[in-house]
């Protein structure tokens, strides 16, 4: 086992280390940036399928839901097409109005998760066209779908997802800027700068990861005791929000909130006193004058605020106690960058708490029960 950590002291923290190799295995044969192309068979063979649907829905639970949600905003930004995004669980229960007219894409790591395959036999039955987003090669729901795109992020280990889930991006990404390419929307200058800007994502992510590992490292110590926590975000952010409040929950058993920043107002800001770390990630590009204001609201409540924000950013950075940076991107892409940080944090706190980081009580690895 040692030997599979590659000298890491967990899986966890080795998957988040992978992630400029795992983000570019995604990307590997697909993007190709010269010749300006994004090569996608399990869409392109199906491509009449996408552009005459009323909508695409996605489904999938826990992680693989949050970047379902991400996929909803690159997919109608980009591609001009509805998106639905649901939890397998409910979708499954609430007989659902779905024609052949849909496509239905599920999400799933470990593409065993009981509940997804459940609500894709289920659209499945009902005539939808159902693509699957897996990173297990053959696994269940790899097999009963119509086509699909595996996210290629190799192994993954830790209970906690962490490459997995930004190889979801990618590959949501990759989807949506070739259906927007084809349908017209998405016209060729911006297509071949957004491809370019994707294709330095890795490079991103490395940088990242050495110029913040050691200062999570030291704030997570001052976090240790924390009994809760809240993340937000807006845009494109507000799901990497719920994935960092789901990262802290899972691994540390502290009680984390993730919220779209605006939304504090409506009852969540009654939590805040000196006493309530927030997480807030504050990228240049996407509503940054609006976050300012919300952050501070909480500056004048005095929640302590770890701020994530782009290299030289000065107004949130001012009203912060703690600092993290990252290069800035196109908006869309914000979250793949965002989300390390945010995994290290969760990782390092839950790591000095004493806490089982890769096998968290309570859960499992792949969820193959409702
Ligand atoms: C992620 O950290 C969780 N362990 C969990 O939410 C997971 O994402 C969920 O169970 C879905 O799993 P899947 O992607 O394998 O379907």
């Amino acid at each position: 086992e040692q030997i599979e950590k590659g000298g890491y002291e967990h899986f966890m923290l080795k998957e988040i280390f992978e992630q400029p190799k795992s983000v570019h295995d995604t990307m590997r044969g697909r993007l190709l940036v010269e010749e300006g192309v994004i090569k996608m068979a399990g869409i392109w063979d199906h491509i009449e399928k996408f552009k005459n649907a009323n909508r695409i829905i996605i489904i999938a639970c826990g992680t693989s839901w949050h970047a379902g949600l991400i996929g909803e905003y690159l997919i109608e930004e980009y591609a001009r097409i509805p998106v639905e995004v649901e939890y397998a669980s409910e979708f499954r229960y609430r007989n659902p109005i779905i024609t052949d007219k849909d496509v239905v894409i599920a999400i799933s790591q470990s593409g065993e998760t009981a509940d997804t395959m459940a609500a894709l036999k289920l659209a499945k039955e009902k005539g939808a066209f159902i693509y699957g987003i897996c990173n297990v090669v053959d696994s269940s729901i790899a097999r009963i779908t119509d086509a699909g795109s595996y996210t290629h992020a190799g192994p993954e280990i830790g209970v906690a997802s962490t490459k997995a889930f930004t190889a979801q991006l990618t590959i949501l990404t990759l989807i949506a800027f070739k259906l927007g390419k084809h349908n017209g929307n998405l016209g060729n200058a911006d297509f071949m700068r957004l491809i370019a800007e994707l294709d330095a994502i890795p490079k991103r992510i490395e940088d990242v990861l050495s110029s913040t590992h050691d200062l999570v490292q030291n704030i997570a110590k001052d976090f240790v005791g924390a009994t809760n926590f809240l993340y937000l975000g807006r845009g494109y952010n507000y799901p990497a929000a719920l994935e960092g409040a789901l990262k802290l929950k899972e691994i540390s058993y502290i009680h984390a909130e993730g919220y779209p920043a605006a939304e504090m107002k409506h009852g969540p800001i009654a939590l805040i006193d000196e006493n309530m770390p927030i997480v807030i990630i504050a990228p240049k590009k996407g509503h940054y004058d609006k976050i300012v204001s919300n952050v501070q609201e909480i500056k004048a409540r005095k929640g302590k605020i770890i701020a994530v924000v782009n290299k030289g950013d000065t107004q949130v950075s001012a009203m912060a106690d703690y600092v993290i940076e990252i290069p800035e991107t196109a908006e869309c892409f914000s979250p793949i960058v965002a989300s390390v940080p945010l995994q290290l944090l969760a990782y390092y706190i839950a790591v000095y708490r004493g806490a089982n980081v890769d096998q968290p009580r309570n859960l499992a690895k792949s969820v193959t029960v409702e």
